[in-house]
């Protein structure tokens, strides 16, 4: 949840509703500009931190009526900020009828605030039905769904905007902020509706990247402007502070993460780094890395975590396939550990080869370095790119 202070007032608020897939940074960033005042996000980390924010709870009524008073008395009792009352019963499909008497009971019984929800089907077309939903349930505010959700510019005092133009400022976030292609798709299918079959809403559904996005509503040249800006103020950062972005950090559970990507392009033909701690483990006598991958179910994309020598590394960076993920996290593993990973214009493993047999027959030279602490190994490296030598950032 945004909050702009840290004792949020929940009275007489316009809010965005919790809605899973929707409720993505570019809809929450677009419902602020129109001027909703608080918006959900995916809502439970945070709070189970332990957060000073007030924790609301958001709720649906119960078949009777006794039943819910003595549910929200309860839930009151607990000591939480404000109380959503969705006015429907947990079978009822949205299209159901949303009971105001329900949620007016609850208002009227309650001390605390209580935001009415559940109006956008039958009430709210339009910014002024807003305020009626409130006085008819008798709520502080009112949280708004399906109507933000198919027009965010509901929250605007001075009308709905058309739909062409929101839909593009909707896009903008969406290729600013980098959110994932099949999201924006989902939200400007929600927006687009009855439009699906239109020509646009054909273009929009053929869509397989945010650029195809972009062009179906003549915003090409904008996304290509936008991903120029994005990259140079990329490559700026890495080059600014490598350290920050390219150390490996070991986090509270043990595991080494570090912020890379596998970009194929950077690497030799024929050798990823995949290969490259294989071989490495096969040298060394270990067991073959593991990995272990899971997919983000919000926009499917993937994270993987090696397991070499019984420490675990991961890439803080999540991937568009599972291939890329378990990539990512084998660099990271070769680069804590200081080990070529196969990229252009690396010491090249007969190089490397070489310099090990050497080393092999002086004890204190490389093979030591190899066995270093990660962490010192790393710093070492760093050190070099300051010197000039070659450096395991060059080129990210
Ligand atoms: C696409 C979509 C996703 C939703 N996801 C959630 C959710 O994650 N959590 C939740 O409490 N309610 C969720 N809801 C329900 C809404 O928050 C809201 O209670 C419901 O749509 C009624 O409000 P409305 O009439 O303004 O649409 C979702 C609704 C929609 C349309």
């Amino acid at each position: 949840m945004i909050e702009h202070t840290l004792s949020l007032c929940y009275h007489n608020k316009l809010i965005l509703a919790p809605m899973v897939r929707v409720g993505t940074l570019p809809m929450r960033l677009l419902a602020l500009d129109y001027g909703a005042d608080i918006v959900y996000c995916e809502i439970l980390s945070t709070l189970v931190k332990g957060t000073r924010r007030p924790v609301t709870c958001k709720i649906r009524i119960l078949p009777s009526l006794e039943d819910t008073l003595s549910l929200v008395k309860r839930i009151e009792r607990t000591g939480i900020a404000a109380v959503t009352v969705h006015g429907r019963k947990r079978e009822e499909r949205p299209q159901h009828p949303v009971s105001c008497e329900a949620i007016k009971a609850i208002a009227e019984t309650l001390s605390i605030p209580v935001i009415a929800n559940g109006g956008s089907h039958d009430h709210i077309q339009k910014y002024l039905d807003i305020e009626d939903f409130r006085q008819a349930t008798a709520a502080s505010s009112v949280m708004v769904a399906r109507a933000a959700m198919w027009n965010p510019s509901i929250f605007l005092k001075e009308g709905l905007r058309p739909l062409e133009e929101v839909m593009q400022k909707y896009i903008r976030y969406a290729v600013q902020y980098e959110n994932h292609y099949t999201n924006t798709k989902y939200c400007l299918c929600q927006m687009l509706r009855e439009q699906l079959e239109s020509p646009q809403g054909r273009l929009l559904h053929a869509a397989q990247s945010s650029q195809e996005i972009c062009e179906a509503f003549g915003l090409g040249a904008f996304y290509e402007e936008m991903t120029r800006e994005l990259n140079t103020r990329r490559a700026e950062l890495l080059a600014r502070t490598p350290e920050a972005v390219g150390e490996p950090a070991e986090d509270p559970s043990g595991v080494i993460k570090m912020a890379v990507k596998f970009d194929r392009r950077a690497y030799s033909p024929q050798i990823t780094p995949k290969m490259c701690l294989l071989e490495w483990c096969r040298k060394e006598k270990l067991a073959q890395p593991v990995y272990d991958t899971v997919q983000r179910p919000l926009d499917r994309l993937f994270c993987s975590v090696v397991t070499v020598a019984e420490q675990k590394y991961q890439s803080t960076l999540w991937d568009k396939s599972k291939k890329l993920a378990e990539q990512a996290a084998a660099i990271v593993c070769l680069r804590s550990r200081g080990l070529p990973e196969g990229r252009l214009g690396e010491e090249s493993p007969s190089w490397h080869k070489r310099k090990r047999e050497a080393t092999d027959q002086d004890p204190g030279g490389l093979r030591n370095q190899e066995q270093a602490v990660p962490g010192e190994l790393c710093k070492k490296l760093f050190v070099a790119l300051g010197s000039g030598e070659e450096s395991p950032l060059e080129g990210w």
